[in-house]
């Protein structure tokens, strides 16, 4: 190694500090009134999940819940690791898709479970996207009316969504997540590497849910994104992991802060910033993989926006750079984005049905700005109808 001008002590510290940056996570508290946990993010974790587990696990034992397309990418690492560190670990596989989180696979992934034989000190690991974090999390929950559980998220919208908040869920015939708990994990896992296996499409849905969180509250991650955008979307394993952190990091204050009630008032409630208009489109192309979650959301952020500036709460400029950000990346940004035309009423009645309506109006989230979303009760429908008309809305 040349050092130049430095001298060997200086040269090697570098050096030891290069090294240690690579193989040492990046942490994220999450300090809740009753429960504590970190939220590590690196590349190997999963790899190295047996040597960060085995210190907390109160038991050697655990069974790990992961569906078909996960397992045959990076089980075997998993159980290896867990193998190495003394942990029993017992795998149960669940087919990709929403599916998974029906009530019938629920209850014949518990009974398989139970069948296997569990303590209440076997720990669940979920190890897969935010399908199977919802599915291994309530089956912790409950399972013997609660059992240690350890989350290992794999893709990047379970990654920076599902790692904080502890919702777990399950969908009912009524509709999506209607069954469910508040329940935390003892620890996270975000492996940055893992993300080099998923399909662009994918990393785009999670990368909307990080632009979303510069938008609600932090103008210098919204600005980190415009420099780094491209590298996440290319999958590059530090910046994920800068970006992953930053947007656990946000999330977790809301979080944080609403258990207390010191937020800005608003608190969670402006996580669903572009989710309004997100989920009517969602629900239009009724969830059969033409629409993932994360690109309505990226569409639903533009009209949030454009909603914002035709109220006077926004100023336009702001709305022209967050578009030039997400067309640059070739995010959805409009409803250009789909090829047919979509209909504003129709659009309307389901958010309407979304939410609760009064008198006419609907309650949103909006923005003053990039960095400062609000939530309003009252924004009138007309007033969406219009928005939705200029956007290129059929009536
Ligand atoms: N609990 C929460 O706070 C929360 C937050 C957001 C979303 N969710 C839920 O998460 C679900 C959506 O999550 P998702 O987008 O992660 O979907 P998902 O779990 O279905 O994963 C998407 C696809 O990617 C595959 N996959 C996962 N990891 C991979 C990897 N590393 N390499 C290659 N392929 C991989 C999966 O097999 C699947 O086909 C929804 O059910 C939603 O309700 C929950
Ligand atoms: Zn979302």
């Amino acid at each position: 190694m040349d050092c130049g001008d430095d001298t060997i002590d200086h040269g090697t510290h570098r050096i030891v500090e290069a090294l240690d940056a690579h193989t040492q996570p990046l942490r994220v508290p999450v300090r809740l009134e009753s429960h504590q946990y970190e939220v590590l993010i690196g590349t190997d974790l999963i790899s190295r999940a047996g040597a960060w587990l085995a210190p907390i696990l109160p038991q050697k034992r655990a069974v790990v819940i992961t569906d078909e397309t996960v397992a045959r990418l990076h089980l075997p690492r998993l159980m290896a690791g867990l193998e190495e560190t003394g942990i029993q670990a017992k795998a149960f596989v669940v087919p990709v898709g929403e599916e998974s989180k029906s009530l019938t696979r629920y209850a014949g992934l518990i009974n398989e479970i139970l069948d296997h034989g569990v303590e209440r000190r076997t720990t669940v690991i979920g190890l897969g996207g935010g399908v199977v974090g919802d599915l291994s999390g309530f089956v912790a929950s409950s399972l013997l009316r609660g059992v240690p559980f350890v989350q290992i998220p794999t893709t990047l919208l379970s990654q920076v969504d599902s790692s904080v908040g502890g919702k777990t869920g399950l969908n009912a015939r009524a509709g999506k997540n209607l069954v469910g708990a508040f329940y935390q994990p003892q620890i996270v896992l975000a492996d940055s590497s893992a993300l080099a296996t998923l399909a662009r499409r994918e990393r785009v849905a999670g990368y909307a849910e990080i632009v979303k969180a510069g938008l609600i509250a932090d103008p210098e991650l919204f600005a980190w994104c415009e420099r780094h955008g491209a590298e996440i979307l290319n999958g590059e394993p530090a910046a994920l992991a800068e970006a992953v952190k930053r947007a656990c990091a946000f999330k977790a204050r809301v979080v944080m802060d609403d258990e207390k009630e010191t937020a800005a008032q608003d608190g969670r409630a402006l996580l669903n910033l572009g989710h309004s208009f997100g989920h009517a489109l969602e629900a239009h192309f009724k969830y059969d993989g033409r629409l993932l979650h994360g690109e309505a959301v990226s569409v639903g952020l533009h009209l949030a926006a454009a909603l914002s500036v035709a109220l006077g709460h926004c100023p336009e400029e702001d709305l022209v750079r967050i578009d030039s950000h997400l067309r640059k990346l070739g995010m959805p940004a409009g409803l250009d984005w789909f090829d047919e035309t979509l209909s504003a009423d129709e659009l309307i009645t389901s958010m309407a049905r979304d939410k609760k309506v009064q008198d006419g109006k609907l309650s949103f989230v909006l923005l003053r700005g990039i960095g400062q979303a609000f939530t309003s009760r009252d924004v009138e429908m007309d007033t969406v109808r219009d928005v939705l008309m200029q956007e290129g809305c059929a009536l």
